[in-house]
Formats: structure tokens, C-alpha cells, sequence
């Protein structure tokens, strides 16, 4: 008997390792898979070979998201070069089109949404190789309808594909050591999430279970547009800056926005128009306060090695740094003889030049976008809330603050039996793991030595999807860990990336020689 159990372990064990090895995807990449396409940018054709859908791990949970497609210009193939760039140097672009945290799917060379040559596009014609990613997202399901795409799932896939590049590097044309991640906005975070991370074990785990290639996963250099990062201390960030204003005017997203229609830019979306509850001013009035707390623990400095920081009621030298941004953004769209009218009860303007900006007032004109808290919503239904669930509830919470006051209603309505939400639903509240939002914030990572060296970071101007202070946080913390920061609020510019193309790759240009 003990026998005959001994072998039936030992023959199912066998079969499992049969089966796993039977289903896995080869991870090596195949130079001989691929079709000849070509297009054109500006009347200059570009002839490329396109290596499309290759899965990048060897377990995938997702097939249709955990893949990659790969565009190499044709002249890779036949000894050529392309300005300073040949097979074996040509840098590798690395776009996410991940929006809002949802799925992203693998993106093509083609035109984007102005109609213009996209990204990758354009990459090709400058000589670059495109490997650009696919990546899970908060509301993909297996067939048991289980979440499969809940943090960290997409930092997880984005270093798998990076290491599939890694893997691969001798037999694909192009650099591995030279990846340039591009991502915009929920992409922007985890473009700055990947350039921070590099070989950070804390991934290993995960990287482990889908099968990513068992080499490194820090890349060169990072382009993020607008990213909506740092997401637990983005609620106080937001009402430090917007507190006062208590109209709010947005596009109308529901939790049944396809990841198609949310990424289509194209696509209308009405707007909601609204005023503030009494319990959200409350709750922007306490926010505001929690600011300048964890601005001042951050000890950030500007480039003359000043402090900057806030005071009780947030004003300091934090904020004049915000309104010198908002002053070079300002002279900037002066001399290319833009129009700042709108602004200008905000603006000091002397010989036709900003000379002062004030702060408060600058916030203060329009509506703002979101309610407060802006992120960790005390129903869980905000985008964020659902990033943050597991497997099997598909929304929690990644701030105390909010946790603590939906857990007080929670309580409130199960003893009087009223809702106390404006929804008129309770949910029980769920906090996620404190590991997994460590591992969805950058700022965590950026005195890891492995983080990448070089940065571009982009908030437009009058973006009001996370508060200036969240990207000039991230610039600032760069910056003092020594790395090399290109940041800018462009003039004019709302929630968006990829509209400045030609001054990105030049940059990019830069950074690789
Ligand atoms: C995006 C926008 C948001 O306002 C947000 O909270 C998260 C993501 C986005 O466009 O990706």
C-alpha cells in the first residue's frame, strides 16, 4: 500500500511538471516570426518588421494583455545604420497605453489619436527598435470571474516584458541596456513606477509565478506624462491645492467604462457639473492639513540646496517653488506668443515677463476636478480603490484617513440602521496590503541604487487629474538622489502625453549618446 500511494504521488507530481512544461511559452524570441510592413511620417517611408502578439512570460494569465509587440526598422537586417543608431546600439522605446489603471493592450505603429504619427511611429523613423507592452489592469477576470489584473499586477508585467528584452538582447537588434520606458498618466505612474524599481526584490515573487525570465529588470531612462502617482499621499496634495474651491467639473467615468472606451480619447464623455457636500468641505479642510506633514518628512530641496517646506497652514517655500514652475511654464508660452489672459489676475507681469505668480489665486480660477478625497473614495469606488483590490473584491481602500472614516459610517449605519454616503450603500471597508501600496509608489524605491538615471517628467499646466505637487514631488525627490530631471508644466496643457514628440526624442537623443 505504502507503495502504491508513494507512486501515485510520485506519478502525479510527474504529470503536473508534465503539463506545466507542455503549456508554457517559449520566451525566446524568434528573428524568423515576423511580417514586412511599412509607413509613412512627413512623406519618408519606413520599412520595419513587425514581430506582434509575442507573450513575454511563460505562464500568462492573461494572454490577450501579457504580451508584447516588437518593430525593428528593416535596415537592422541589412548591416545599415540609421543616424547614429545600428543594430547592435539602436535604444529600445518602451510605450504602456495604460489609462486609468484599466488594461492595456500591446500598442501598434500607426497614427494616434490627433491623427498624427504615434509615438512608436516615430520612434521607428528615428532608428529606435519598439517593444511596446501590454500590461493587465484592475477589472480583467479569469472565467471564474476572479480579478487577475489588481495591483501589482502591471508593474509586474511591464519588468516581465522589460526582462524578456533582457533575455533576448543577444539575438534582437536593438540595446537592452538603453530601454526607454513612455507612459501617460495611470502609464506615467508605472513608466516612473519601472524606472524606480529596477531589480527590486519585492517583485520577485510575482515575476516568479507568471514565468518572466529569471535576468534584470531596471531600464535607462523614463518618460512619464501626467502621472498619477503616489497615490496615498495624493488626496492631501490635491486639497492643499484645491481647498476653497468647491465646484467641481469633470468627464462622467463609470466602474462600466471599458478599458476601450476609457483609452479612447475620441470618445465623448458628459460632463458632470456639481457643487461640494458640507462633509466634503469637512473632509477637504482636514486633508489640507495632513500636507504639509508629509511634505516637510520628505526633506526636499530645491537645485541652490534651499529646504523646501510648509508651514502649518501651507504656505513656505514648497509653494513658491509650485508658482516658479507655473512662472517658467508662463514666459515660456509668452515668448512662443501664446495667450495667458486667463491667468493674468494670477500674474505679476512686468516688460511683458512674469515676474510673480500667486499661488492661491492661480488654483483658484475654475472648477476643480475631483471630489475630495480625490483618490481613496469613502464608498471605494474610485479607480484607485479598485487598483487596490485582490482577487476576489474588487475595491479597497490604501489610506487610513479614509479608511477610518468609512469604517466610523460602517459602524454608525449598522447602529442606527441610516446611511450616513451619499450613495446610500454600505460597503463593509477593506484596507489593502501595505505591501502591495509600497509597491505601487515610486517614492519608495528612488534611493534604491538601481533606479534609473535619467528622467523626463510632464504636468500640463492646467492638468487637474492629481495636484502639481505630485509630479514635482517625484522631480524633486530625483533630483536629490542625484539623478538627472528634465521637468516641465507645459503651458496650456491638460491630462494628456505624447503631444511634444520631436522635443521627446530629441531629449531621449541626449540622454543615450
Ligand atoms: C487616469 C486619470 C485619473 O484622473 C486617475 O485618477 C487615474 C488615471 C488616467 O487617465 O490614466
Amino acid at each position: 500500500l505504502k507503495f502504491l500511494i508513494l507512486f501515485s504521488l510520485f506519478s502525479s507530481v510527474l504529470f503536473a511538471a508534465q503539463k506545466t512544461v507542455k503549456n508554457e511559452y517559449d520566451i525566446k524570441f524568434n528573428p524568423n516570426k515576423y511580417v514586412s510592413k511599412e509607413t509613412e511620417i512627413n512623406g519618408q517611408k519606413i520599412k520595419y518588421r513587425a514581430y506582434e502578439n509575442i507573450v513575454y512570460v511563460k505562464n500568462p494569465v492573461d494572454k490577450e494583455y501579457q504580451n508584447m509587440n516588437i518593430y525593428i526598422p528593416e535596415e537592422y537586417f541589412n548591416n545599415l545604420s540609421i543616424g547614429n543608431y545600428n543594430s547592435n546600439n539602436a535604444p529600445i522605446f518602451f510605450p504602456n497605453t495604460v489609462g486609468g489603471y484599466m488594461p492595456g493592450k500591446a500598442d501598434t505603429v500607426g497614427l494616434s489619436r490627433d491623427g498624427k504619427a504615434n509615438s512608436l511611429t516615430y520612434a521607428l523613423s528615428k532608428g529606435y527598435v519598439v517593444a511596446a507592452p501590454g500590461a493587465r489592469g484592475r477589472t480583467l477576470t479569469d472565467n471564474k470571474g476572479n480579478y487577475t489584473g489588481k495591483a501589482p499586477a502591471a508593474i509586474v508585467d511591464l519588468k516581465a516584458a522589460v526582462r524578456y528584452l533582457y533575455l533576448n538582447d543577444e539575438i534582437m537588434p536593438g540595446d537592452a541596456n538603453k530601454i526607454i520606458s513612455n507612459g501617460t498618466s495611470a502609464g506615467g505612474a508605472l513608466s516612473a513606477l519601472l524606472g524606480a524599481t529596477g531589480n527590486s526584490e519585492d517583485y520577485l515573487p510575482y515575476l516568479k509565478e507568471i514565468g518572466a525570465a529569471d535576468t534584470r529588470d531596471d531600464i535607462f531612462a523614463v518618460s512619464a506624462y501626467c502621472p498619477i502617482t503616489n497615490l496615498e499621499n495624493a488626496d492631501s496634495a490635491y486639497e492643499w491645492m484645491y481647498n476653497g474651491v468647491n465646484s467641481y467639473s469633470r468627464m462622467e467615468f463609470t466602474r462600466n467604462t471599458t478599458a476601450e472606451e476609457y483609452n479612447d480619447r475620441t470618445l465623448t464623455h458628459s460632463t458632470v457639473q456639481g457643487n461640494l457636500t458640507e462633509d466634503e468641505i469637512k473632509i477637504s479642510n482636514r486633508l489640507k492639513t495632513l500636507f504639509p506633514v508629509y511634505l516637510n518628512s520628505l526633506k526636499l530641496t530645491d537645485d541652490g540646496g534651499n529646504l523646501l517646506t510648509l508651514d502649518k497652514n501651507g504656505n513656505g517655500t514648497f509653494k513658491t517653488y509650485l508658482a516658479i514652475i507655473i512662472r517658467n511654464s508662463a514666459n515660456k508660452a509668452l515668448r512662443e506668443g501664446k495667450d495667458i489672459s486667463q491667468f493674468k489676475k494670477a500674474f505679476t507681469i512686468e516688460n511683458n515677463k512674469v515676474v510673480a505668480v500667486n499661488l492661491d489665486i492661480y488654483t483658484h480660477i475654475g472648477d476643480r476636478m475631483k471630489s475630495p478625497p480625490a483618490f481613496d473614495s469613502i464608498d471605494s469606488s474610485s479607480g484607485e480603490n479598485s487598483l487596490f483590490g485582490d482577487e476576489k473584491s474588487n475595491s479597497k481602500h490604501f489610506t487610513k484617513f479614509s479608511f477610518d472614516i468609512a469604517n466610523k459610517d460602517a459602524i454608525e449605519y449598522f447602529r442606527t440602521g441610516k446611511f450616513n454616503d451619499k450613495n446610500n450603500k454600505i460597503v463593509v471597508p477593506k484596507l489593502a496590503d501595505k505591501n502591495i501600496i509600497k509597491m505601487m509608489n515610486p517614492m519608495n524605491y528612488i534611493d534604491n541604487n538601481t533606479s534609473t538615471k535619467y528622467w523626463r517628467i510632464r504636468h500640463g499646466a492646467i492638468d487637474k487629474d492629481t495636484s502639481l505637487a505630485i509630479p514635482t514631488i517625484l522631480a524633486l525627490k530625483l533630483k536629490n538622489s542625484g539623478k538627472i530631471v528634465d521637468f516641465f508644466a507645459p503651458w496650456g496643457q491638460g491630462h494628456g502625453g505624447d503631444y511634444d514628440l520631436e522635443e521627446l526624442f530629441n531629449w531621449i537623443d541626449n540622454v543615450v549618446k
